[in-house]
């Protein structure tokens, strides 16, 4: 449906409310109904509704523009970004809004992924470890070929959104799984050339059943990924690396 069409429409919003912080509440779905406008997103219109209508309704947001990754939730059962999300593509006027699976709900829309990528950068260990002198601040900085700067690029580009954790059945089965975003993070190490660490490294940390091998391949973290990062590439490369280091 174009926007113009969509102009004026009423859209109907049926949100997940619930404050784990208040011993009475009870989980429970509300509806809200708004009009739609011209290029409007569901972070747009979840902004109106609690400018206008509820204050009280928790969501995140920082940026607006697909880049900070704090609005990710649910929109008619596909985890992706609030902003990035066009309420004309609903052609039924019909949205309804659950907070992202798998994290810590602070509240209605609100989790807390920030937490979950915490623990996955320290239990991974998700910082570059230099090599021996590297770390020698008075050494020159041996310059990095543009080949290998644009495939770090790539991998860099992920933001943390916990969409391809939420879409992942794996890890809706096994909580202690890395989920895709741990593994593209050590894809993204593994790929460094100032990086110490060798396939062995990495194969302790993720060559198990909660890292690279619990994956069942099932793509529904490249499905959502609102980045379209190859996650299936590089878990493939990942498996193979460690499973050269098993012989
Ligand atoms: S890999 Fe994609 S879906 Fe997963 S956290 Fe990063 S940007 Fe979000
Ligand atoms: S508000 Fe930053 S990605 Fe949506």
């Amino acid at each position: 449906m174009s926007q113009q069409m969509a102009k004026g429409r009423t859209l109907t919003f049926s949100i997940f409310r619930y404050d784990p912080q208040m011993p009475d509440d009870k989980p429970k779905m509300v509806d809200y109904q708004i009009e739609e406008a011209p290029g409007m997103t569901v972070f747009i219109a979840l902004n109106q509704l609690r400018e206008l209508q509820d204050p009280s309704l928790q969501f995140d947001f920082v940026c607006r523009a697909g880049i900070c990754g704090s609005c990710a939730m649910v929109i008619n059962g596909m985890p992706t970004l609030a902003c990035r999300t066009l309420t004309s593509k609903f052609a039924d006027g019909k949205i309804k809004l659950m907070p992202l699976p798998g994290f810590e709900l602070i509240g209605d829309l609100s989790v807390n992924t920030g937490k979950f990528m915490r623990e996955i950068a320290e239990r991974l260990k998700l910082w570059l470890h230099p090599k021996v002198g590297d770390d020698d601040i008075h050494r020159l900085e041996t310059p990095m070929s543009p080949e290998e700067a644009a495939k770090l690029y790539e991998l860099e580009r992920c933001v943390e959104c916990g969409v391809c954790v939420s879409a992942c059945a794996t890890k809706q089965m096994r909580d202690t799984f890395v989920g895709a975003v741990g593994l593209m993070k050590i894809a993204r190490f593994e790929l460094d050339s100032r990086d110490a660490r060798n396939a062995e490294d990495f194969y302790h940390v993720i060559g198990n059943q909660d890292g690279v091998f619990g994956c069942m391949t099932l793509l529904g973290c490249q499905d959502n990924c609102p980045k379209d990062l190859p996650h299936m590439q590089q878990i493939a490369y990942l498996r193979r690396k460690m499973a050269v280091t098993l012989v």
